[in-house]
């Protein structure tokens, strides 16, 4: 496993199949941030790894302003070209490192979305993940992090799972063979895409397997207080069976 395995693992197929969401989805996502971050009408918000700009698009639909920081430079095209589209026009994506960008401006509230977390094994990288998310916020402001359930994922989501995916009349198949090192804490997952008449791509990518209670422990060190954890943007409270662990902090006053 290259050691920066992101910068290839992130392309064009795992964002058509996987960050394009359901409108439903970005709704309920969009509705969570705006209660838990505590937003305001023109409130400038930090998108810490945005991807295709998916949740940032959604957000500046309902008045904010959005910046968010990404590694791969075709993401941020793609994210940039759809705001373009949109008349977006308070939306702005960068290019860059999210472990040492930080918004000229400070943020009124900053998301890091849907497992863009723990691709390090070193625990200090990760935490500097956290450490940006909270220098880059005006103080007594939230930042929420949408991470998996550690807890879920060893409980049934391996080591096979098939996605099966509708894309203009074709039909996709994504297989993910997943497997836990115990030593390291991580799981590392093989993504097989198999699209009709074509040879299969294979990706694969490793995350480290935070407890809730380690994260908790990464938000304090970050410096963030009043923390609140989730087990999904429905505001279920975090327990085994949540797919999703959530948490919202804050950076004191
Ligand atoms: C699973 S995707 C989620 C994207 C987005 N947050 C969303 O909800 O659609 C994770 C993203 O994090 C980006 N990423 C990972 N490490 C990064 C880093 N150190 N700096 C900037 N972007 C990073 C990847 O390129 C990828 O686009």
């Amino acid at each position: 496993m290259p050691k920066h395995w992101w910068k290839t693992f992130f392309e064009e197929d795992f964002a058509r199949l996987f960050l394009v969401r359901h409108p439903r989805e970005v709704t309920q996502t969009v509705r969570f941030l705006m209660k838990h971050l505590h937003l305001k009408k023109d409130d400038l918000l930090f998108d810490q790894c945005s991807g295709i700009g998916t949740i940032s698009h959604a957000l500046a639909e309902q008045g904010y302003r959005t910046i968010g920081i990404e590694q791969s430079r075709r993401y941020v095209q793609e994210a940039q070209e759809t705001a373009k589209k949109e008349q977006l026009k308070n939306c702005l994506f960068i290019s860059g490192d999210a472990l040492r960008f930080l918004p000229s401006e400070t943020a009124d509230g900053a998301f890091n979305w849907y497992t863009s977390f723990g691709y390090y094994l070193d625990d200090e990288q990760n935490l500097q993940m956290l450490k940006q998310a909270f220098a880059s916020l005006k103080k007594g402001k939230w930042f929420a992090l949408d991470f998996h359930n550690s807890f879920y994922l060893l409980r049934g989501r391996l080591p096979v799972r098939t996605y099966i995916k509708k894309i203009n009349k074709q039909t996709i198949r994504v297989k993910r063979h997943s497997w836990v090192n115990l030593e390291h804490g991580t799981l590392t997952s093989e993504w097989t895409y198999s699209f009709p008449g074509e040879p299969d791509r294979v990706r694969a990518g490793t995350t480290r397997l935070y407890m809730p209670a380690e994260l908790k422990q990464m938000f304090l060190q970050a410096g963030f207080r009043d923390l609140r954890f989730f087990g999904g943007t429905d505001e279920q409270p975090l327990s085994l069976k949540s797919p999703r662990c959530i948490i919202v902090g804050r950076k004191p006053l």
